[in-house]
């Protein structure tokens, strides 16, 4: 089913901060799709690292060329954001077979609220399969090496607030 505006898909997550990994599968998806919207969950009760206009900010500049990858935020149920961008199509990627129970209940779930949605896994690059978001703010907090791993401007204001905490 297509919309007005053409094949709509979702990539919603935490995204705090994007990875190399999100960001090859936002690639993928946005060769598929007509559009991708990056949906940054808001308010989660864990205090995250980057603030949502952070994150917003950070995957905008990282995709200023691609015009059909999109940034937003969303607040509670995803199926009902979803039906509000009229998108048919939920987006995320599966890197293990550990990412996979958790993948298999929230698809299903959201099937439950929403059958005509349906949810589309891709594969990122190997490359990119042992990232995650958690890791990277583990090993860069410790000291270790995550170039590469993270776009360049994600590992800029990870230094910035390395360094800002210090003073
Ligand atoms: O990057 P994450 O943290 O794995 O993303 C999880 C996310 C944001 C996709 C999920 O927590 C979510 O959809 N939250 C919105 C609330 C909701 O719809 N919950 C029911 C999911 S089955």
């Amino acid at each position: 089913m297509t919309t007005p505006s053409g094949r709509v898909a979702i990539y919603p997550g935490s995204f705090d901060p994007l990875t190399s990994g999100h960001v090859d599968i936002i690639e993928r998806g946005a060769r598929i799709f007509d559009s991708i919207i990056v949906a940054i969950l808001a308010n989660v009760e864990k205090t995250p690292l980057f603030s949502e206009q952070e994150r917003v900010e950070i995957i905008k500049d990282v995709f200023q060329h691609q015009p059909n990858v999109k940034v937003e935020t969303f607040n509670g149920l995803l199926v009902d954001y979803a039906q509000q961008k009229q998108a048919h199509v939920l987006v995320r990627g599966l890197r293990a077979v550990s990412d996979f129970e958790y993948e298999f209940q929230m698809a299903l779930m959201n099937r439950h609220l929403a059958p005509g949605l349906e949810t589309v896994f891709m594969m990122p690059a190997e490359q990119y399969t042992y990232i995650s978001s958690r890791l990277i703010k583990e090993v860069f907090t410790l000291g270790g090496e995550i170039s590469g791993l993270v776009p360049p401007l994600v590992e800029q204001k990870l230094q910035a607030k390395q360094k800002a905490k210090k003073r």
